[in-house]
């Protein structure tokens, strides 16, 4: 392969622009595609088997999962989203993708794994790595459209002070390196020195929008990593990342999303300003067997908490509203119903949520939204068990 390009990285100046935009609609785009999402699960529920509109309302539902995926990466790129860092195995990573991958990238390519054994763990936010190795594959697919072969590989290395003189903001120390290649078709070197241009793609409009490798690129700059590409027109792409090793630290299980598990009527207090969510919200959890109050905001949920004769397990409560702030309201309900457990429901904002609601809360987490029914159920029975 030719000589890898050392990536300059995103213009800073577009990206800002990027992300105040982003910023301002994230918000209630991301309420908008849930209730798109979620609606066309309950349609797809209610059908009988073998109707004809299952497969309209999966091209409705992932149409909407792919802007979903686009808010994502836009607040990526506008570096609005931290995210949260666990130590994980990276490993593990690549081979709970095995189900997105036999759907996304079809059988004519064949996916290879090449994963060293005693990997050291990384300490990242696992969602923001699933980004890179999901966008990375999608450009190896449609560099393939006859087929050929996806490789996955991992190994341990360490890199002196010497290695990463290129990347003046990386640390020396031990890394995990990551190779994703394609024989696909290539890059020829002008393609191949813009590739991480926020925008700039050699797709039709509708198949990409040019922000996989600047999100990719801004991801692994952001985690202390390093990222290299080197591409050959007619032979193939490989993309090598090295990641930071955790120090210290034993690796946490990445979950596997399971079945939705049910409620055993618990009683769960919505509060959630925007009504088609909070309906959305009240659809799910009563269908699950959670017995369901709601309030639309954190006044009218503090009157229901007054009343003694109102019963509530966990306060399930969107972190921005207007007039009260969700952490507000839960800060005063845990005051109220010492043991309350809190589940905060967050879009993007600048605002992160709170761990620490004080001495008589109880248990208190959080779910990105928008979120689907399965990981909803999953993160209550969490917080009930
Ligand atoms: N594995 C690859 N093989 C060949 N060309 C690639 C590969 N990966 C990226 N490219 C080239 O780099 C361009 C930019 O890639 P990038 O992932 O940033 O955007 P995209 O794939 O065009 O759109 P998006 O990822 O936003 O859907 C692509 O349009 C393509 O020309
Ligand atoms: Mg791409």
């Amino acid at each position: 392969m030719s000589t890898p390009e050392r990536p300059g990285g995103p213009d800073e100046q577009p990206l800002q622009v990027i992300g105040q935009l982003a910023g301002g609609i994230a918000h209630d785009f991301n309420n908008i595609l849930g209730v798109i999402i979620n609606y066309a699960r309950f349609a797809s529920g209610s059908l009988p088997p073998g109707s004809p509109a299952h497969d309209d309302i999966e091209e409705i539902r992932r149409a909407a999962e792919r802007g979903v995926g686009l808010v994502r990466q836009l607040m990526i790129l506008a570096r609005r989203e931290a995210g949260t860092a666990v130590v994980f195995d990276l490993n593990e990573l690549i081979s709970g993708l095995d189900g997105f991958l036999r759907s996304t990238i079809g059988a004519h390519i064949q996916v290879e794994r090449r994963l060293r054994e005693g990997l050291w763990p990384i300490a990242d936010d696992p969602a923001r790595i699933e980004q890179i190795l999901i966008n990375l594959a999608v450009n190896a697919r449609d560099a393939m459209p006859g087929g050929g072969v996806l490789t996955f590989e991992t190994e341990n290395v360490e890199i002196g002070a010497g290695e990463t003189l290129a990347s003046p903001n990386v640390q020396p120390g031990r890394f995990v390196r990551l190779l994703v290649s394609d024989t696909g078709t290539g890059m020829d070197s002008e393609v191949a020195a813009r590739a991480f241009e926020p925008m700039f793609t050699t797709k039709a409009s509708g198949q990409g929008t040019g922000l996989g490798l600047a999100t990719v690129y801004t991801i692994v700059t952001q985690s202390g990593g390093m990222i290299d590409l080197s591409s050959e027109p007619g032979l193939g792409t490989s993309v090598e990342i090295h990641l930071p090793a955790a120090e210290g630290g034993v690796a946490q299980a990445t979950r596997p999303t399971q079945a939705a598990p049910a409620g055993r009527g618990e009683s769960i207090l919505i509060t959630e300003d925007d009504i088609a969510v909070r309906r959305v919200a009240e659809r799910i959890l009563e269908s699950a067997g959670y017995s369901v109050r709601s309030a639309g905001g954190g006044t009218e949920a503090l009157d229901l908490l007054d009343d003694p004769s109102v019963e509530v397990d966990l306060l399930l409560a969107d972190l921005v509203m207007p007039g009260m702030r969700g952490d507000d309201l839960a800060r005063r309900a845990v005051a109220m119903r010492p043991g309350l457990n809190v589940l905060f429901m967050s879009g993007y904002s600048d605002q992160a949520p709170p761990t620490d609601l004080g001495p008589t809360a109880g248990r208190v987490d959080f779910i990105d939204k928008p979120f689907d029914a399965g990981t909803l159920l999953e993160r209550l029975r969490e917080l009930l068990a």
